[in-house]
């Protein structure tokens, strides 16, 4: 490999917000000295090419307002092509500073208080927080836990929808947390019945390019144009390269109506010029990246079964379940701690930073999800703390 992920990078001494102490204050009751296995970055050093082209805006000196170039939308057309096999137009391609943000003003834009809006839980908090901190219900379509690998319920996906008027449908693929890549069959399903019920999509594809070997990632844009008319496709470079600091992301908006009313709400709030770094971090990524991405994916496929194999030798009760996409692990601790006890179990025995199941939605209860994005003695260290503190509960 040319790349070296074993390399432990200190981040204590940035503002890192995975391994800052502050916030830890407040979400870890005060244990700042845990180590830090929540927040979804990696730990890893960025591929060199990005850092090259945002060193030579640096060295440029002037850090003045930025604007996309050709390149710029060259390279997320191409990338979407050879990686995704899908075809993006210029013309449906729209910059937000971040996911979340972009969440929150499609919702507002397309949707309006008071409607009802379904997600599939467990699932990543924002897609409950962002509607309801707009003035939007939230109506769940809970996914279905199969021992660890879930699926859709498609039956009550459709009766929710009907039952509640739902206007819009946030998907999350591949999904966070449970690490699901959906299959085309699945999505061709939901989609269909969205189109039926004249519903928004949402489909939040962030983690797109993280990929594990034996899964392929499935656009909502690999589908039939038929689905195209009421579609969001959020995406972005910055989970994919590690640069998510630059809050940039892209949302393709195939329907033009759509595209040019959210690019002129963009337009009237000022929200519409790229972070300069951004532009440097889409542009080297798409087009130079590809090599650093290949090798984290295989570095990250070795620490996923680094986790499979410690915890069916050591901890057997403990069930997880291979992530087919994402960094993030989603195991069930639920025959040996119940949801009242993680806190204590894991700031003050296991002292590690995870995130829990039930900051998921409720069905995510028994459960944590761990990023395993971090060199493989990081993650050993974090295995072992678990079961010495498993070992001492006995
Ligand atoms: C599914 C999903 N969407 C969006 C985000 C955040 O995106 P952004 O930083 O671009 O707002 C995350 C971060 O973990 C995520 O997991």
């Amino acid at each position: 490999m040319k790349y070296n992920f074993d390399e432990i990078i200190d981040r204590k001494t940035t503002n890192s917000k995975k391994w800052n102490p502050k916030l830890y204050q407040t979400i870890f009751n005060g244990h700042t000295d845990l180590l830090p296995l929540w927040v979804a970055d990696m730990d890893f050093k960025v591929a060199e090419p990005i850092l090259d082209s945002m060193r030579k805006v640096i060295d440029h000196g002037v850090l003045g307002y930025t604007l996309p170039d050709e390149e710029y939308y060259n390279s997320i057309i191409q990338w979407n092509r050879r990686r995704k096999n899908c075809s993006v137009e210029k013309d449906w391609i729209v910059y937000t500073n971040g996911v979340v943000p972009a969440i929150s003003l499609i919702i507002q834009n397309f949707t309006n208080s008071g409607d009802n809006i379904l997600i599939q839980t467990p699932v990543y908090p924002p897609f409950k927080l962002i509607p309801e901190g707009c003035g939007r219900n939230v109506i769940l379509n809970p996914l279905v836990d199969n021992a660890g690998y879930y699926t859709m319920n498609f039956e009550d996906f459709e009766k929710k929808i009907v039952d509640n008027n739902i206007k819009l449908f946030i998907l999350c693929n591949p999904h966070n947390p449970v690490g699901r890549v959906w299959k085309k069959e699945e999505l061709e399903k939901i989609a269909n019945i969205c189109l039926k019920h004249n519903v928004f999509i949402i489909s939040d594809e962030i983690h797109s390019d993280l990929i594990f070997k034996e899964s392929t990632f499935t656009s909502f844009l690999n589908l039939d144009k038929k689905f195209f008319n009421k579609l969001f496709i959020c995406t972005a470079p910055t989970k994919t390269f590690n640069i998510a600091g630059t809050q940039t992301s892209l949302i393709f908006i195939p329907n033009k109506d759509l595209k040019d009313k959210f690019q002129s709400y963009l337009s009237n709030i000022r929200m519409e010029t790229p972070n300069s770094f951004g532009i440097e971090g889409v542009k080297a990524g798409y087009l130079y990246g590809e090599e650093w991405l290949e090798q984290v994916i295989e570095y990250l496929d070795s620490n996923r079964h680094f986790i499979k194999t410690f915890l069916e030798e050591k901890l057997p009760e403990i069930n997880y379940h291979l992530p087919e996409g994402t960094y993030l692990a989603w195991i069930d601790f639920s025959k040996i701690l119940k949801d009242e006890d993680m806190l204590e179990f894991f700031e003050k025995k296991a002292k590690i930073a995870i995130d829990y199941g039930t900051w998921f939605g409720e069905e995510g209860s028994g459960y944590i999800r761990l990023n395993f994005a971090c060199p493989r003695a990081v993650l050993e260290q974090a295995l072992n703390n678990i079961f010495n503190a498993i070992s001492n509960l006995k």
